[in-house]
Order: structure tokens, then C-alpha cells, then sequence
């Protein structure tokens, strides 16, 4: 008889408790209604109740509401006169904040909120959403630099406006930040600019530019010879110039040009006494040609250049070791005109 109890009473218990903590789609069942569910209109949208059909009713003309500043200076930045910005924030928000340090700090708070996601923390102007306006290819979207001259000069009372009405892209603020925050941030952009972010570290100074390595020099002009400190290399048993050679005949085409008073030049090929005599002939004079062309490519008069192949000629070193014939594969340059001055 008791187990028959309980079990007529397990499903109430159930009912009452069983669905705690679950979530449901359904919505819920009041028993009473009350508060949960009231009549209303969303706002901006339309009644049928008034005649110009707005929900959203203006003040009656004339009606100044209690939290509703009349001084110019303090709602709109401008002089009670209209005759133009303050210059300064008004005294009274000062006040108001208690001083200049609170005012400051709700100011940064602000700030960071409203306006760094644009304007950056530095107030550089490129903050995040600028950012991903440019990648998203709206290069029109550009907050200025707070830091720069006409920003630094621009009078508190037209930050004040520009920050309520906004200006071009920059949407207005009025209806999310009130009066006194609005000049607690004017008042922290005064900050961030006398701050300078380039003194105080925020923004990186450009670092030093190192100094480029000083021009190594290969090419001297002596009284009578140019002289190159290097060979230039050609492909073995051709007249092709080596790509490795490529900056020497840079160097020796910017001496000619540097040294007008020069007015002829063989240019003279050598090789060592290897092999036929007469084919190294023909193959030092088409290796002198070579550079002739090289240099004229470079922009050298063709007529200051003669090329000459002296074979196995005048050797410098001695061709019995493979060091004095490597020595002996040259180039050089002689200069005909000027004559050298004779000791
Ligand atoms: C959604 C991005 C965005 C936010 C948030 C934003 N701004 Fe701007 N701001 C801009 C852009 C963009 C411009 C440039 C407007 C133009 O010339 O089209 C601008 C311009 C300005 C200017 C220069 C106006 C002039 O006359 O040249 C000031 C001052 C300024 N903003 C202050 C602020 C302050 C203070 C805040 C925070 C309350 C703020 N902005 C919030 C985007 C923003």
C-alpha cells in the first residue's frame, strides 16, 4: 500500500523538478502574465498612433531636459556668441571631473574605447579598422595623424564638434558619448599629442642607416698604363668575357668617363707561350676586341679605343711554370695619348 504511494507520486515529482536545468526552444509558460511580456514599439519603428507616425517622440518645443547643457561652450564646443570654437576645455568640465588627472583618465578609458580602433592608441591614425579598411581595398578610409600640425593647432572646441558630428568618413558620436566624456577625451588627445610618441618610445625611431661599404677600387690610372689589380677572365681559348668580370669593366668604364684628359688607349692582348704562335695571336687580339666592345657597351667613345693582340709577346712571367703563363694571359691598357712625360 505505501510502495503504491510513492509510485502514484513519482510522476508529480517529476513534473515539478525533472526539467531543471535543461534547456528548451519553446517558449515559456506564464502562468500569470505579467511584466515578461509587455506591449511596446521597437525603436525607429512606425505607429499608427501619432500623426506623423514616429514612435520615437521629439520634446515638445521649447522643453529643455534636466541633464540638457545650454552653455554653447560646454554642448557644442562653440562660444556663446556662435562666433567660433573654444579654444581651450571649458572650465567646468574640468571641474566637474574633480580636476585634470580624473578628467585625463576617464579621457584614455574613452579613448580606447571610441577611438583607438581607428585613430590607434598612439593616435597615429592607424589603428585596426583602418588597417582592414585598406586590405579590404577602401583606401579612401584614412583617420588623420593627431600628431600632425593642423591636428595640434585645431582649436578643443572643434575636436569637441567633430567628435559629436563627425566629419567625411568618420561616423558621429554624440548619441554614444556624453558631454562630459567627449571633453574628457578632447582632453586626453591633448595628451597623446604633447606626449609625442617619438620622444616617449611608442613609435620606433628609423634606425640609423649604416654607412654603405666604402667602393672597393681595382682600376688606378698611372702615367702611362690604367692597371687593374684583377684579370679579366675570359672563357678558356675564347674571346668570351667572363660574367664574373662584369663589375672590373664597370670600374674601367667609369674611369674612362672620369678621366676626359685621356685620348687613347690600347687596349693589349697577351698570352702565354703556349701552343701556336699565330693562333695566339689571332686569339689575343680577338680577346682585345672583346673589351673594347665591353667598354663601349658602357658607354666609352670607340674612339679612344684601339685593340691590339701581342700573341705570346712581352711575357711578365716565366712560361716554363703554369703560375707564369697564367700571369702572362693578360690585358692591359696603355695609354698612347697623353704621351707620359719622359724622366
Ligand atoms: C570608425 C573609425 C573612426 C572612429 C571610431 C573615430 N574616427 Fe575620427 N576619423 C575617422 C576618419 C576616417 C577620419 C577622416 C575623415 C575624413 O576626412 O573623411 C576621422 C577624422 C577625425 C578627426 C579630424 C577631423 C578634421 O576636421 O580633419 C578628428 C579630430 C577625429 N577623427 C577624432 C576622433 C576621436 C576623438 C574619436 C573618438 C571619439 C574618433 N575620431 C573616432 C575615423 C574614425
Amino acid at each position: 500500500m505505501k510502495a503504491a504511494r510513492y509510485a502514484l507520486l513519482a510522476p508529480v515529482v517529476f513534473a515539478v523538478f525533472g526539467c531543471r536545468g535543461q534547456t528548451s526552444r519553446e517558449s515559456p509558460i506564464f502562468g500569470i502574465r505579467n511584466m515578461y511580456d509587455q506591449e511596446r514599439y521597437d525603436i525607429q519603428s512606425e505607429s499608427d498612433f501619432f500623426e506623423d507616425k514616429r514612435t520615437m517622440r521629439p520634446l515638445p518645443e521649447g522643453v529643455v531636459s534636466h541633464d540638457q547643457e545650454v552653455d554653447t561652450r560646454i554642448s557644442e564646443g562653440r562660444l556663446t556668441d556662435q562666433s567660433g570654437y573654444v579654444l581651450t576645455v571649458p572650465p567646468e568640465a574640468i571641474e566637474k571631473a574633480s580636476g585634470m588627472t580624473a578628467l585625463l583618465k576617464r579621457g584614455q578609458e574613452r579613448y580606447g574605447i571610441y577611438c583607438a580602433p581607428c585613430h590607434d592608441n598612439t593616435g597615429n591614425g592607424n589603428g585596426i579598422i583602418k588597417q582592414r579598411a585598406i586590405a579590404a581595398g577602401a583606401a579612401a578610409f584614412q583617420p588623420p595623424n593627431f600628431h600632425d600640425d593642423k591636428y595640434r593647432h585645431m582649436p578643443d572646441g572643434q575636436l569637441f564638434a567633430t567628435i559629436s558630428n563627425g566629419r567625411g568618413n568618420m561616423p558621429p558620436y554624440s548619441q554614444a558619448i556624453p558631454v562630459q566624456d567627449r571633453w574628457a577625451i578632447v582632453s586626453y588627445v591633448r595628451a597623446l599629442q604633447l606626449a609625442n610618441p617619438t620622444l616617449a618610445g611608442v613609435v620606433k625611431p628609423e634606425p640609423k642607416k649604416e654607412a654603405p661599404p666604402a667602393p672597393v677600387h681595382h682600376v688606378e690610372v698611372k702615367a702611362d698604363h690604367i692597371v687593374i689589380d684583377q684579370k679579366i677572365q675570359f672563357t678558356a681559348g675564347k674571346n668570351t668575357i667572363a660574367e664574373e668580370s662584369n663589375a672590373l669593366l664597370d670600374e674601367l668604364a667609369a674611369t674612362f668617363k672620369a678621366n676626359p684628359q685621356i685620348k687613347k688607349v690600347e687596349i693589349q692582348g697577351y698570352t702565354s707561350a703556349e701552343g701556336d704562335k699565330a693562333k695566339n695571336v689571332t686569339l689575343s687580339t680577338d680577346r682585345a676586341k672583346a673589351v673594347v666592345s665591353a667598354l663601349v657597351q658602357r658607354g666609352v667613345s670607340k674612339d679612344i679605343l684601339v685593340a691590339k693582340g701581342y700573341g705570346p709577346d712581352k711575357p711578365i712571367a716565366d712560361n716554363g711554370t703554369d703560375e707564369g703563363k697564367e700571369k702572362n694571359r693578360r690585358v692591359e691598357f696603355l695609354i698612347l695619348e697623353p704621351a707620359a712625360p719622359k724622366h
